[in-house]
């Protein structure tokens, strides 16, 4: 008998659907013992991509408050079919997962397609995923899906080299190099080379050794920790919530506190987080087993 292999995922720019389309490769290449099937989450209104730059950061408190919107159901064939294996593919928005993922999985329609069933997360963003992962962690375990891999893939610039590619990227649609920017987002390299994960969670589906899948993703460099960014991403989710908060709250002020918010915003990025690597790296030879345990953690699917 034929295995159901279901492929959800969300792309503006088609990044990640590259991504998910060549990890399913090794599985389409076997026609006669896979049934593959793409679920591309659609919202009822979406957003636009390029975006205007104040949409981007508009989108800031619903994003980072997990405020879904409609979608536009998934199809009877995928409500009403058991899936052996999921490949979830998903973008981070604001260090959570973006709001049409959140959309899906808030939706009645989720735990349908989700429960039961083994799901290997897939995500293609700038860099700063991990905490976002431990989102979608809970959102998994609350709907009884059985996390077994994780993929991460990211743009290897440095830090302040891929915020000004994302920002021109995102609001011009230009991915390609111009000037002295280098391309955005996750190299065509690293996209077209994921085939070889996909090898790797084929061949553990059908040998039913699917616990055993993420050391060898890891070990095949499908996830990257990056002490430093788990630190801006700790402090950047506290710093968010009270900005998402403020902004909900003072609904008048709202197109106000969105220009601070930017500013803020950018402050942190070109001031305050140099800041915390140098306190980062200072404070190395203290922490240095504390982050390894923590690497070790963020590279694996279990929940704390
Ligand atoms: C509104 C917005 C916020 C984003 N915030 C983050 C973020 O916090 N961390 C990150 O690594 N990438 C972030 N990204 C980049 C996305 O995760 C993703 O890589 C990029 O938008 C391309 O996605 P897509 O083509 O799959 O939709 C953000 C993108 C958008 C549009």
């Amino acid at each position: 008998m034929k295995k159901n292999i279901l492929v959800i995922y969300y792309s503006q720019t088609g990044q990640l659907e590259d991504i998910v389309r060549n990890i399913a490769k090794p599985f389409e290449a076997q026609k006669d013992a896979y049934d593959i099937t793409y679920y591309n989450i659609r919202l009822k209104e979406d957003f636009p991509f390029p975006w205007p730059g104040d949409v981007f950061f508009n989108t800031f408190p619903e994003s980072y408050l997990q405020i879904p919107k409609e979608i536009v159901p998934p199809s009877e064939e995928i409500l009403n079919k058991k899936y052996d294996l999921i490949l979830f593919g998903y973008q981070v928005w604001y260090l959570t997962p973006s709001i049409p993922i959140i959309s899906f999985l808030k939706s009645d329609y989720a735990s349908r397609i989700l429960k039961d069933t083994p799901v290997v997360t897939i995500s293609g963003t700038r860099n700063m995923w991990m905490l976002s992962q431990e989102k979608l962690k809970v959102y998994l375990r609350d709907l009884q899906a059985q996390l077994v891999g994780n993929i991460a893939l990211v743009d290897r610039h440095d830090n302040y080299t891929s915020v000004l590619t994302i920002l021109r990227w995102l609001t011009t649609g230009q991915k390609e190099k111009s000037g002295w920017l280098p391309a955005a987002g996750v190299s065509d390299e690293e996209i077209s080379g994921s085939v070889k994960y996909g090898e790797i969670i084929e061949r553990h589906f059908k040998n039913n050794d699917l616990k055993n899948v993420q050391p060898e993703l890891v070990k095949k460099g499908a996830i990257e920790i990056r002490a430093f960014l788990v630190r801006v991403e700790k402090v950047g989710n506290k710093i968010f919530t009270v900005w998402s908060n403020l902004i909900i709250k003072k609904k008048e002020k709202r197109p106000l506190l969105i220009k601070f918010f930017k500013v803020y915003l950018m402050a942190a990025i070109w001031i305050i987080s140099p800041v915390v690597l140098v306190l980062h790296l200072l404070t190395t030879p203290i922490f240095w087993f504390k982050r390894q345990k923590q690497k070790r953690y963020l590279q694996g699917i279990n929940l704390k």
